[in-house]
Formats: C-alpha cells, structure tokens, sequence
C-alpha cells in the first residue's frame, strides 16, 4: 500500500509542492503519493488528529499553520521550538513531531549558489523580520563571525528576531533608510518580505543603486521569478537567486526525512522554473 504524505495551508490550492514531491516518488521509486489539503482554521486540531488516525507518516505545513500547529503535536525539536515555528511533521512512534526546515533549505540554496562550504565573516543584511525572516537568521546567527544586520518596516519586530539569536555577538537593527544608504557594505543581501510578490511586482523593500562589488543578492520570493530587487541588483553586477532553490531545498529535505532516501534536488528545481514560467 502506497504511504501518504501531505501539505496542510491556507490558501493550498496553487502549492508546487505535490507535483514536485510526486515526480522524486517516481523517480526514486519510492511507494508513496503526496496530496494538498486545504485546512480551514478552525479546523487544524480536527485535522491533524484525523492525520494521525489515517496513518498519514509527515506532512510539510505552510501559511498560515507553521505556528498554529505546535499546540496540536506531541513533539516540537528544539530548533523548531526556539523559531516558534514548524514546516515538517514526521509520525515518529506514534507521536507526530515537528521541525523547521526553512533556515536550513535557504542556507544550503545560498552555500550552493554562491559557490561555498561555509559563512566566514560575511556582512549580511536581512530584509524583513517575519516568519521567514526568523528561521533564516536563526541558522545563520550559528556563524559566530558572520555580521548581521537586521532591517525591518517595524523595528520592534526586528528588536524581538535579534532575541532569537541571543548570543550572537555582530547582530545590529536598523531601518530599511539605514539599509538602503548602507548598502554597499553588505556581501549577501536576503529579501525575506512579501514585498515584491505577485501581482506587486514593481515594489522593493529597498531600491538598489550602489552594491559593494562581488555581492550576492537572494530573494526568497519565486514569483515573479525576478522581483524589482533581484532586477536591480543585477543590473547593478550582483549575482542573484530567486527563492525556487530554497522551495526545491524544503521539499528535499522533507522527503529526506521522511525516507532517508536523498533525491534530486536539480530536477526539482527544473519542475518548478517550468510551472512557474
Ligand atoms: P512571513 O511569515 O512570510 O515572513 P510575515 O510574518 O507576515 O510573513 O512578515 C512579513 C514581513 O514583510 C515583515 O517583515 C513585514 O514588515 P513589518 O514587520 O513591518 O510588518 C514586511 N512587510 C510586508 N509588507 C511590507 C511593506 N509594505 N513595507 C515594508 N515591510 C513590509
């Protein structure tokens, strides 16, 4: 009998994720079939107690259930804990438990388009102090020499996401002014706001007009696959990634999870360049 594996969200209806996840079944022949499910949110204990009971052995979790959920598992990692937040769910002897994936999948994505095993002692600026936000600069906070400046609309926000990586010595906060006059100290530059996002396409946290030379601009938005800051950064000698990779990065790792079977990660990345185009 095949397994079952899922996605629960809200909105769920245009998620990529079960036509990738499907394609790595067939291509690493593993017996399984994975399915969307729109979940109302009133609905999410009934759910995933109606999961459990049907056998369902992981399920990803996307907006607006990635803190939602915790209540409702038996088990959250201590990574997914400190973030308040899960994207993976794995039926682990009989208790489903809960883990973020997110910092990870953009870590790896980052590492692999920029060409690197590791941080050093990167300037990095991160746009935006969201749900997003909170996982990347989690992961990267543990480069202890890394220097990481947080900018965000609402600085309280920004103030709150340093508290998550407590003992990271180079985190500072600043306005998105301060981040756009200061943009050329920055190495890497990663876009975590809905700014930008279809339809709005024309829209940029903050306008790029003089990145230092050599700097890596990523957006964890994939559609449009170029929003107005990845154009810009471009046009100004950036090399740039759009947030396809991290999406590919997430579900592999699901599955990786899931199966321990490691699958292809390219093909993936294929799949969705050509659904989104
Ligand atoms: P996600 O979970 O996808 O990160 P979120 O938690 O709603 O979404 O966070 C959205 C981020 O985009 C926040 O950093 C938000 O800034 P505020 O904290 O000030 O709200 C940012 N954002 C969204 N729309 C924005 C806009 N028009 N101008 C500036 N920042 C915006």
């Amino acid at each position: 009998m095949k397994e079952l594996f899922g996605i629960i969200g809200n909105p769920i209806a245009h998620s990529l994720s079960p036509l990738i996840q499907n394609e790595a079944y067939a291509l690493h022949e593993i017996n399984a079939h994975f399915q969307a499910f729109h979940v109302e949110h009133e609905d999410i204990e009934t759910a995933i107690k109606g999961m459990k009971a049907i056998g369902i052995k992981g399920f990803m979790v996307t907006v607006p259930f990635k803190a939602k959920v915790i209540p409702f598992l038996d088990e959250v990692d201590p990574i997914a804990e400190k973030k308040k937040a899960v994207n993976v769910v794995q039926l682990i002897d009989g208790k489903y438990v809960g883990f973020n994936f997110d910092g990870e999948a953009c870590l790896k994505a980052l590492l692999e388009d920029m060409n690197r095993p590791s941080l050093q002692k990167e300037h990095i600026l991160i746009l935006g102090a969201g749900g997003a936000a909170q996982s990347i600069y989690y992961t990267l906070s543990q480069f202890e020499d890394v220097h990481i400046d947080l900018a965000n609309r609402t600085l309280e926000k920004a103030e709150a996401l340093k508290e998550l990586g407590a003992n990271h010595r180079h985190t500072k906060v600043i306005s998105l002014d301060e981040a756009e006059n200061n943009q050329d100290q920055y190495d890497i530059i990663i876009q975590t706001t809905s700014i930008g996002m279809w339809p709005d396409v024309g829209q940029s946290p903050i306008n790029i007009t003089q990145l230092k030379k050599g700097a890596f601009v990523s957006d964890i938005i994939y559609n449009p696959a170029e929003t107005q800051i990845l154009k810009q950064a471009r046009r100004n000698g950036a090399n740039t990634q759009n947030g396809i990779k991290m999406l590919a990065s997430q579900n592999a790792l699901s599955i990786e999870k899931w199966t321990g079977q490691k699958v292809n990660y390219q093909k993936m990345i294929e799949s969705l360049t050509e659904a989104l185009r």
